[in-house]
């Protein structure tokens, strides 16, 4: 089987280690755009984060693309063809530094921390007591991170509760609710651009928006409107819709907007290599990869 290596802008070198130690009879190729087309049409498998544009059609074995990140977006190309079996790692450790980043994210919010940053810049000692945290939060999402960061986040002191698109409530109604509300979602033609005016318009006035899914779920010129009118506290934003984010982009300079670069939690090297080689075995045995997904559904 010949595994094509689509792992940029993460470096393949530690997968390429960590799967030829597992299973040496593998044939790892590191993808670059100089391949040739010999190459790229004994393809069987593809390990990525993101399929380049117009790379699907050449590869004609290609039967299955494993993701090593938890969202599959940048994998589902319009010219994959749909026989193609699309799959996630599933890495609970990689859950629970979600729930911790975002409890950081929530705390930080809820404790007024970003507020004493400020004060310290300008030597000012004043104080301004909270109390417990116990805001209600607004998890959407309820797959792997959503169901880590509900659990983290309710173990804090917090009250959260999850959200997904077959809940009796409506989206609308539930950010009602949400004090803090964090996106956990699958990115799909349904959920893209579904954090938007009207959205936030939906949320408590002082409402906190924490995202760490894609930045195409958010309308960025609607949230930073609600936040300079003051309807919205602010932001955490870990992912973006251009990464890594240029130096002009506005969602920089807006005070309450707190933007880290898609940090809030990796998966380890190690637990995706031992996924990959154990489903690669069971599609040589001939049985059903683990973890795929519903291509139709996008999640
Ligand atoms: C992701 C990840 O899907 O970092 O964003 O795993």
């Amino acid at each position: 089987m010949k595994i094509l290596l689509l792992t940029s802008s993460i470096p393949a070198s530690p997968f390429i280690e960590a799967i030829g130690a597992l299973a040496p009879d593998v044939d790892l190729v590191e993808y670059r755009p100089d391949l040739g087309a010999a190459e790229l049409a004994a393809v069987d498998v593809v390990l990525g984060w993101r399929m380049p544009e117009g790379l699907a059609p050449r590869l004609p074995r290609l039967r299955w693309v494993c993701s090593v990140a938890a969202g599959i977006d940048k994998l589902l190309t319009p010219d994959l063809p749909p026989h193609v079996v699309v799959s996630r790692t599933i890495d609970t450790e990689q859950a629970a530094g979600i729930g911790q980043f975002v409890v950081t994210m929530a705390l930080r919010h809820a404790r007024s921390l970003e507020r004493y940053g400020a004060q310290q810049q300008e030597r000012i000692w004043r104080r301004a007591p909270t109390l417990l945290a116990t805001q209600r939060v607004a998890v959407l999402g309820t797959g792997a991170m959503g169901g880590a960061i509900v659990e983290w986040l309710n173990r804090t002191g917090f009250r959260a509760s999850g959200w997904n698109r077959r809940s009796t409530a409506t989206l609308h109604e539930t950010l009602g609710h949400g004090d803090i509300v964090v996106c956990a979602l699958p990115l799909t033609e349904a959920t893209d651009n579904i954090l938007d005016a009207r959205a936030f318009a939906a949320m408590p006035r002082g409402g906190y928006l924490v995202n760490v899914a894609r930045g195409q779920h958010v309308v960025d010129a609607d949230l930073i409107a609600a936040i300079r009118s003051g309807h919205l506290s602010g932001a955490a934003l870990d992912v973006q819709r251009r990464e890594p984010m240029p130096a002009d982009d506005p969602l920089w300079a807006v005070p309450g907007i707190t933007i880290t670069p898609h940090i809030a939690a990796q998966s380890s090297t190690d637990v995706i290599a031992r996924q990959f080689v154990d489903a690669l075995r069971g599609l040589q045995r001939g049985e059903p990869i683990a973890n795929s997904i519903d291509r139709g559904r996008g999640y």
